[in-house]
Formats: structure tokens, C-alpha cells, sequence
């Protein structure tokens, strides 16, 4: 898959780069995206946040999209989106942002963006969309981008502090209005 960058209003959707790397870093080290975005038990370090951008930069499987979400003005890192599990006319939609960031709507905006381009430019057919229950911030994201919840899925996931939790799992259809 061809990289893209994808404007939404005062954001802007690109691809990650190798510079991104200390933000992630202490992004990573947020603890609501430690708990609710896990990447395993390890220390995040700058090796480590420099292998997460770099892999996620590669979309040449074709199996994932995945964007930094800056501010178009200057360039700031807001936080992440990124399609996963692309495959047979679905993917799955992941996202955080980081903390001086919340509270307007960035993620919101941003899943809207990406999920349009999913269908419009990539020509998926289902997106779905997780998040624990015990995360309403989230549940919120879901429901305002447009993904309606289709049910409550049983200690599904194991989040960051190693205990599984019960999700809901939403989507959205291209077909949806
Ligand atoms: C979830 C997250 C991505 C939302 O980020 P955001 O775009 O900055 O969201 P906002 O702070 O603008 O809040 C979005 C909505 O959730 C609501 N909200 C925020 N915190 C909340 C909380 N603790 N409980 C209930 N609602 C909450 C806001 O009021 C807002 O509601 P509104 O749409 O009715 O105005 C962000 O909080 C985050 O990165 N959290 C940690 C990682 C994470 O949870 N990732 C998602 C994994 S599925």
C-alpha cells in the first residue's frame, strides 16, 4: 500500500517517521495509553519507540494504515489512528492520544477521517472498533465516529495491567449513513 496523508480540518493524518520516535516514547509512557494501548511488559525506551514507528511506517503488507495525527499548524504529535487487520474488505480501527491533547476531540476527528478514507479509497466494506468497557472515553469515540455498538464481548482482551476485561465491540458498514 501507497503512504497517504489525509488533511482533517486543523489535523493533519501522515505517516510516522523516524523522528516521531521520542514523542512516542513518552506517549507510550502515559499510563491510560500503557493500560488501554498495551505494548507488552516491556521498559518503552527509545529503541523500543523507535522499532514501533518504524514498523508501523512500513505498510508495504498491506495488512495495516497506520498515522501519526499531528497538528497541521506546527507539526505537533496529537496522538495515533491506524487500520489493522486489513483484509477481505474489513480492518479493524485503533487509536490514543496523547495527554496535553485530549478533551478536543482529536480522536473523534481522527477515526472519522481515517475510516472515511477506508472506504472511499481502500474500499472496505466493515471496520471495527474495541474498547473495554471499563473505558468510556472510548466508548464515546465509537459512538460519536459513527460506530454503533453490536455487543459486549466476554474478558476478551488483556489490558496493560495484565487483567482481562470485557469489551464492546462496535463497527461501522460503508453502507452505514
Ligand atoms: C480515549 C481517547 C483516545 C479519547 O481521546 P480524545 O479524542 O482526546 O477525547 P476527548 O478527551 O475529546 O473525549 C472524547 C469524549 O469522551 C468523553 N470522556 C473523556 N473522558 C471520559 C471519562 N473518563 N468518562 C466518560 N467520558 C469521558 C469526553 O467528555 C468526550 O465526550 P463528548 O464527545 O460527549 O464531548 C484518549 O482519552 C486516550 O488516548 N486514552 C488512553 C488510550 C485509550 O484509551 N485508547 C483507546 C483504546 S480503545
Amino acid at each position: 500500500m501507497e503512504h497517504v496523508k489525509l488533511a482533517a480540518g486543523e489535523l493533519l493524518l501522515r505517516p510516522w517517521r523516524d523522528e516521531d520516535a521520542p514523542a512516542v516514547r513518552d506517549a507510550l509512557r502515559d499510563p491510560a495509553i500503557a493500560q488501554w494501548n498495551p505494548q507488552g511488559d516491556g521498559l518503552i525506551d527509545d529503541e523500543v519507540a523507535l522499532l514501533w514507528v518504524r514498523r508501523r511506517a512500513d505498510w508495504s503488507t498491506g495488512g495495516h494504515a497506520s498515522m501519526a495525527v499531528t497538528a497541521a499548524a506546527d507539526g505537533e504529535l496529537l496522538g495515533s489512528v491506524s487500520l489493522h487487520n486489513i483484509r477481505d474488505g474489513d480492518a479493524s480501527i485503533g487509536y490514543w492520544t496523547v495527554p496535553a491533547a485530549r478533551g478536543r476531540h482529536v480522536a473523534l476527528r481522527a477515526v472519522v477521517r481515517l475510516t472515511d478514507w477506508a472506504f472511499a479509497d481502500l474500499g472496505l466494506h466493515r471496520v471495527e472498533l474495541c474498547h473495554a468497557v471499563a473505558n468510556p472515553a472510548s466508548c464515546r469515540v465509537a459512538e460519536r465516529a459513527g460506530y454503533p455498538a453490536e455487543g459486549t464481548l466476554r474478558e476478551s482482551y488483556r489490558y496493560g495491567d495484565g487483567r482481562r476485561y470485557d469489551e464492546h465491540l462496535h463497527a461501522r458498514l460503508a453502507t452505514d449513513r
